[in-house]
């Protein structure tokens, strides 16, 4: 810890500057046809571009140097134990120099963390069949960052599959209420709390909560989220029904409705 800088704040040197992004899990496809699988959380997203950066010596940034196609799997809070398992894990043989002290090479990461491939619709990497979302793309973009440490990965998203207990029923609208990204928190894992608020673009908005304060209303105490329903567990399949003790939110969203969604394979 160095000098104050202020009577409020310290500055401060962290090694880390992981100040809380989702996990995802990214499957691509290594030089031999097998399939390859990492945990990052290094990605946000920016209509249907997803922007991921890599450190240059895994086996993903030199699958997609090479082979563009992934699949994006976003786990839930209650799988951070399946995210676990493969973070000491490395596709690449030999390990790194790097990676030597920490890191050991596995070439069945699915199989290492007790995750099931789903074969995907349009790109050749399985997506990992207990995520409830998952978002089949491809890198349209791979460079080196400014230090020369890192890939920065623009990848497009071609196609979305969704667990149907995380849609707002009867459209395509992710229910924010049912979904909860696994957050990777300065190293530690995390899932999200109560909801605040809501942005003034939802499309998806419930009245469980504080106005926001440009609106116009009398303020009342902040609620408790009763319909957050329990995060999807581990080995939920896409396509069962909800978790019991599931409570689906209140209708009256103003929403498009899309009554006859298509089920993915
Ligand atoms: C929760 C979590 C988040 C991670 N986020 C990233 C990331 O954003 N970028 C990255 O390059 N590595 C990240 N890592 C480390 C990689 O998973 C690790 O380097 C792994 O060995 C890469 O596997 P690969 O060599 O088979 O590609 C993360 C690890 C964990 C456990």
């Amino acid at each position: 810890m160095q000098n104050t800088t202020s009577p409020s704040h310290l500055t401060v040197e962290p090694s880390i500057l992981y100040f809380g992004t989702p996990v995802v899990l990214l499957s691509t496809e290594n030089e031999d046809g097998t399939f390859n699988l990492a945990p990052m959380s290094s990605a946000w997203a920016l209509g249907q571009v997803i922007v991921l950066g890599l450190g240059s010596d895994g086996q993903t940034a030199r699958n997609l140097s090479t082979r563009p196609d992934l699949v994006i799997s976003l786990p839930s809070p209650q799988q951070w134990r399946a995210v676990e398992q493969l973070a000491p894990l490395t596709g690449r043989d030999p390990v790194p120099t790097g990676k030597r002290d920490r890191f050991r090479y596995e070439a069945d990461k699915f199989g290492a963390a007790g995750l099931r491939p789903q074969p995907s619709e349009l790109v050749r990497p399985p997506r990992v069949a207990e995520c409830p979302l998952q978002f089949e793309g491809r890198a349209s973009q791979v460079r080196p960052d400014a230090t020369g440490g890192f890939l920065i990965v623009e990848a497009r998203v071609l196609r979305v599959h969704a667990a149907p207990q995380i849609l707002v029923p009867g459209t395509e609208h992710i229910d924010p209420a049912q979904w909860s990204p696994l957050i990777y928190n300065f190293r530690h894992y995390h899932g999200l709390t109560t909801e605040l608020g809501h942005s003034f673009r939802s499309e998806t908005p419930r009245r469980t909560h504080d106005p926001a304060p440009h609106t116009a209303g009398p303020s009342t105490p902040p609620q408790p989220d009763a319909t957050r329903g329990p995060a999807l567990s581990a080995g939920t399949r896409s396509g069962s029904r909800a978790p019991a003790g599931a409570r689906r939110p209140p209708h009256g969203y103003g929403t498009r409705r899309r009554p006859h969604l298509r089920r993915s394979r």
